[in-house]
Formats: structure tokens, sequence, C-alpha cells
């Protein structure tokens, strides 16, 4: 596996395969000094023409937990606003030595462009609509992990609840999930839901109060407003209204009910109760797993030296 652009592309092995191999990072992210020297002398880039917290942080800390040299682009501050291409600026980077390039951009496709104009492995961190893979990887990972099933999903329901249709995070989720074996049922009101959704291996709801009882996993969505090409819902207090948790409806949520999000958070928009207060809630523990899950991927993809560079002795 060179790059990772797309769930995909990764076979069950392969998924498998790097949840495991983040089993190792969350006990190397454990320690006293979380630090190994698996990546020493490698140069990631990450490389964000659109806005980022969680990713792009997340990804710097997985590499430096690892101890790889951290570049940092932002398009907002670069030569980019001078006119300078995604081409040339992918080769200079490359000029300097990157081993990996992470790349988030709002167009679709933008990742597997970079990917032919640079020996380097590129990593998707968010692409348009399409897909964002380590997030899915990481969701996927706190759930089996919370319900200790590490190889499958299956016999467990997963919601998704929100602007389907915009998110490329239900896109990379819905793959993964289905693939280890979870029913999925995505729940929108029509104009946020994609054409062709019966295509997809899901069920579709129309609103929350039809599922929130009896799921295992309630994953919401952000309402996605710079995405939309107009108003895709007439009203957004109606949205609130039918597919919002609610206090009322975390409520009735099964005990061993998940809550996931993967942030930011709309408070007041598709999300009105404190999810300090729901018991399940698993959003600040899916940013925690999001360092392991990203560790794990750039370790795999740069082929650090052995596992042996992960144990304690190996310390930086
Ligand atoms: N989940 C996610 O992609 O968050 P950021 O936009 O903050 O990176």
């Amino acid at each position: 596996m060179k790059h990772l652009l797309d769930t995909h592309d990764l076979s069950i092995d392969d998924i498998v395969n790097i949840l495991d191999v983040a089993d190792r990072m969350a006990e190397v992210n454990r320690r006293q000094v979380p630090k190994v020297p698996a990546l020493k002398g490698k140069t990631i880039a990450t490389v964000f023409f659109e806005d980022s917290t969680r990713t792009r942080l997340s990804f710097e800390t997985a590499a430096r937990r690892l101890s790889a040299d951290v570049l940092t682009f932002l398009a907002s501050s670069s030569s980019v606003n001078k006119g300078e291409s995604l081409r040339d600026t992918i080769e200079t980077l490359s000029a300097m030595g990157v081993q990996a390039f992470v790349v988030r951009h709002k167009s679709s496709g933008v990742p597997l462009q970079l990917s032919q104009w640079t020996d380097a492995s590129v990593i998707n961190a968010g692409d348009g609509w399409h897909q964002h893979p380590t997030q899915g990887l990481l969701d996927a990972y706190t759930i089996t992990r919370e319900f200790g099933t590490p190889t499958s999903l299956a016999g467990r329901t997963v919601a998704i609840v929100g602007d389907i249709k915009h998110s490329r995070v239900a896109r990379s989720n819905i793959d993964l999930f289905t693939r280890l074996g979870a029913r999925v049922v995505l729940v929108a009101p029509p104009s946020l839901l994609p054409s062709h959704v019966e295509t997809w291996p899901v069920d579709v709801r129309s609103t929350m109060d039809d599922v929130i009882d009896n799921v295992d996993v309630v994953y919401l969505l952000r309402m996605q407003l710079e995405r939309m090409q107009s108003a895709s819902i007439p009203n957004l207090a109606e949205y609130t209204r039918l597919y919002a948790l609610t206090p009322e409806r975390a409520a009735v949520l099964q005990d061993h009910a998940l809550l996931m999000h993967p942030g930011p958070m709309n408070r007041g928009v598709e999300i009105t109760v404190d999810p300090a207060d729901v018991a399940g809630s698993r959003i600040l523990q899916q940013v925690t797993n999001g360092v392991s899950i990203r560790m794990a991927v750039l370790f795999t993809l740069l082929g650090g030296d052995s596992v042996s560079s992960l144990t304690a002795g190996g310390e930086a």
C-alpha cells in the first residue's frame, strides 16, 4: 500500500491490519513518553487547502510521535495566493524531500491527482464530498473497540443522521461499517440524501424518532452549509426539530448505545443536548483514537522499519 486515497481501495485484511496496528499505537500513546523512533528521518507534509482543526493537528501529532519531521503547508498563507499552481506547490515540497503528503482540498479527486505528480505517498485527509478515509478508520476503530469485537461489526446497527449528501465522512463510514458487517441506516430529509441512494447498501428513514431507541450507534453529521449550492432545507429550526439529538431523544437511547460525531459540531443545530450529559458519548474518544489511527496509517505506508521500533526499549 503506497497511498491512502479511498476506503474502497482497502481490503478487509488491510482494514483489520490498520486497526490492529492502531492498538499498538494506542499503547505507545499511553506511555509516559509517547514517542518512538519508527519514522525517524522521514519527512511528512500536511497540505491543507481547506480549514481543519482535528485532522491536521492529529496527523501532525501522529507524525511527531513516530519521530518524523513535519512540514505544515497552509494554502491561506502560501504562494498559492500569488498564483502558484497545485502541481508547482507539490513539486516544490517534493524537492524538499517529503516522503508523505497529507492532503485536504475542497475538490473531490485532488489527492488522486497529486499522487500522479509525486513519488511520495499521498494520504487523503478529506476531498470535497468524496472521502475522508482516516475519519472512517478511526470511527470503525472506536466502535469495534467499544464493543470488544476487533474484526467485525456484525449484528450492530449504526444510524448516520443528517447531511449525508455533502458528507465525505458518511461515504467513508458507510463503506467501512457495511464491509465490517454492520447494518447502516441513513436518517435525513430527502433533500440531504445523495441521488441514487437506493443503490447504496443502506436502509433509509425519514426521522430520528423512527430509529433512536433501537440503534447501537447514533452518528451525527454536521450540516455542511458551505457545500450547499442553494438552501437544501427550507428551515433550520424544522431540521433541528426532526433530526437533532435533543435531551428527550438522548433519554431513549439504549443503555449501551454510543453517540458519535466527526466534529466540528454545530451545537443547537444537529445536537441540542450537551454530549457531556450522554453516557454513551464517544466524541472526544474519537479524537484520541484519531491520533492512534493516523500513527498506524503513517507507519503502514512509510514502512516503519519494524514493529520492534514500537517497543518500550525503542523510545526516541
Ligand atoms: N472531522 C474532521 O475532519 O474535523 P476537521 O475538519 O476539524 O479536521
